[in-house]
C-alpha cells in the first residue's frame, strides 16, 4: 500500500523551468532573482510602505530581526514553548535571555494575560506564534506591547497567506517573518523573510544579512558585485540566493492554487471529525486561513494508540511540538506556567496535508480516523 505522508512539496516542471533558467543566468549568488522574489512575496501579502528581506531559512530572518530591532545582551524576550526550537534559538543567537509562556486553550497561540505576569523591565520584545496557519490573539498581543513598550515580532512560519480582518500577517503590525522550508506552503527549499515598516531598520536587515557590508545588496540585486565597500556593522551570511530564490519565485505564483487545495482538505477533514467524541478539530473554518498542518487533538490520551492504528493504514502523522521547555538545553530557561501546553502536547496529531492530496488519500485518512473511534 501507497504510504501517505505528512509532507510534500509540490515541485512541477514549472519550478524546474525557473531553476535551469536561474542556473542559465550564470549568477547562482544573490541577485535580481533574490530581488524578485522579495517584491513577489511583498505584492502577494498586499504590503503598503512596507518591506520584504528575503534570507536563506525563517531562522536567521528572525535572528536579524531581532537585532535589527535592537534586542541583544541583557534583553529579554517572550515566546511560547510550544513552539519550534529554532525561535529559541534565534533569541539566544542575538545574545537574549528566553522567557517561556503558555498557550490558550483554543487557538494554540500565546496567552496574552500570562504574558503580561512574565514581563520585567528587562523585556524588549515578544515572538508570537500563529501556530498552524491560524492568527494568534492579535489585538491582545499588541495591546500588551503598546502598554509595556514591547518591539512584536510575529513567527508566521506557519502562516504565509493567513488573513486578519481582510488584511494578510505581514501587510500590518510591527516586524513579522517568515520560513519558505522544504515542507512550508511556499518553499525555496530553504529560506525566510522579514517584513518591516521602517527603511532604517531595511537598511540594517541588508547589512546584518550580508556580513556588515554596505553597497553589497543594491549591486547584487544587478546581478554583480560592489568592489569599492565598507563594513558599517556585525553580519552573517545568511542571504538567499538567485537559485533557492526561483524556486520560491515559482512556488509564490501558485500560492494562492496552494492554499485552496490544502484548505480544501482541511474542511473535509474538519466536517468528518467534528462529530467525534474523543477529539477537537481546529477553531476554524480555514476562510482566510493558509493552512501549513492540520492539528487534530486526539483527547483522553488515546493519541499513541491512534497512530499506531494510522500506521497500519498506511497514514504517516507528525506531531508539532515537543515543548521547549522540555529540551534539556533550555529547561532552565525562565518560564510561566505550563498547564495548557503540558496537555496540549499530548494531544496534537499532525494528519497529511499538502498540495497533492489526491481524494482517496484524504478518505483513507479520514476513514482511518473515522475506523478508530468506531
Ligand atoms: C514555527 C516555526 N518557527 C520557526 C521555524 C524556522 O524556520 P526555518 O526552518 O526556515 O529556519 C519553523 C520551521 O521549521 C517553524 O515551523
Amino acid at each position: 500500500m501507497e504510504r501517505i505522508p505528512v509532507f510534500r512539496p509540490h515541485i512541477g516542471v514549472d519550478t524546474l523551468k525557473h531553476l535551469t533558467d536561474a542556473l542559465d543566468v550564470g549568477w547562482l549568488g544573490m541577485g535580481a532573482t533574490t530581488k524578485e522574489f522579495e517584491e513577489r512575496i511583498a505584492a502577494f501579502l498586499g504590503l503598503e510602505g512596507r518591506f520584504v528581506v528575503a534570507t536563506n531559512t525563517g531562522t536567521s530572518a528572525f535572528h536579524i530581526a531581532l537585532r535589527a530591532a535592537g534586542i541583544g545582551p541583557g534583553d529579554e524576550v517572550i515566546t511560547t514553548s510550544f513552539n519550534y526550537v529554532a525561535d529559541h534559538q534565534a533569541i539566544r543567537m542575538a545574545g537574549a535571555e528566553v522567557v517561556m509562556c503558555d498557550i490558550r486553550d483554543d487557538n494554540l497561540g500565546i496567552d496574552v494575560a500570562k504574558a503580561e505576569a512574565l514581563v520585567t523591565p528587562r523585556t524588549k520584545a515578544i515572538d508570537p506564534l500563529h501556530f498552524a496557519g491560524i492568527p494568534c490573539d492579535m489585538e491582545g498581543v499588541y495591546r500588551l506591547a503598546k502598554k509595556h513598550g514591547l518591539r512584536v515580532l510575529e513567527d508566521a512560519s506557519h502562516a504565509f497567506g493567513t488573513e486578519q480582518g481582510g488584511r494578510k500577517l505581514g501587510s500590518f503590525g510591527d516586524i513579522t517573518w517568515f520560513s519558505f522550508d522544504p515542507v512550508k506552503v511556499v518553499t525555496s527549499i530553504d529560506g525566510g523573510c522579514v517584513v518591516v515598516g521602517s527603511s532604517e531598520e531595511v537598511q540594517q536587515l541588508h547589512r546584518l544579512r550580508l556580513l556588515g557590508v554596505d553597497k553589497d545588496t543594491t549591486e547584487r540585486y544587478k546581478n554583480r558585485r560592489a568592489w569599492d565597500y565598507d563594513v558599517l556593522s556585525e553580519g552573517y551570511r545568511y542571504h538567499l540566493t538567485n537559485i533557492m530564490a526561483s524556486v520560491g519565485v515559482s512556488q509564490i505564483k501558485r500560492a494562492a492554487e496552494f492554499i485552496a487545495s490544502r484548505q480544501k482538505v482541511c474542511r473535509a477533514y474538519s466536517d468528518a471529525f467534528r462529530g467525534i467524541r474523543g477529539v477537537k478539530v481546529p477553531p476554524t473554518d480555514f476562510t482566510g486561513v493558509s493552512p501549513f498542518i492540520y492539528s487534530l487533538r486526539v483527547l483522553n490520551g488515546r493519541r499513541e494508540a491512534l497512530i499506531a492504528h494510522l500506521d497500519q493504514r498506511g497514514v504517516e502523522v507528525g506531531i508539532h511540538f515537543i515543548p521547549v521547555h522540555k529540551h534539556r538545553f533550555f529547561a532552565s530557561s525562565r518560564r510561566g506556567g505550563m498547564e495548557v501546553t503540558d496537555r496540549v502536547v499530548q494531544e496534537v496529531l499532525t494528519l497529511p496535508l499538502h498540495s497533492l492530496m489526491r481524494p482517496d488519500h484524504v478518505q483513507r485518512v479520514v476513514e482511518g480516523v473515522r475506523s478508530f473511534f468506531a
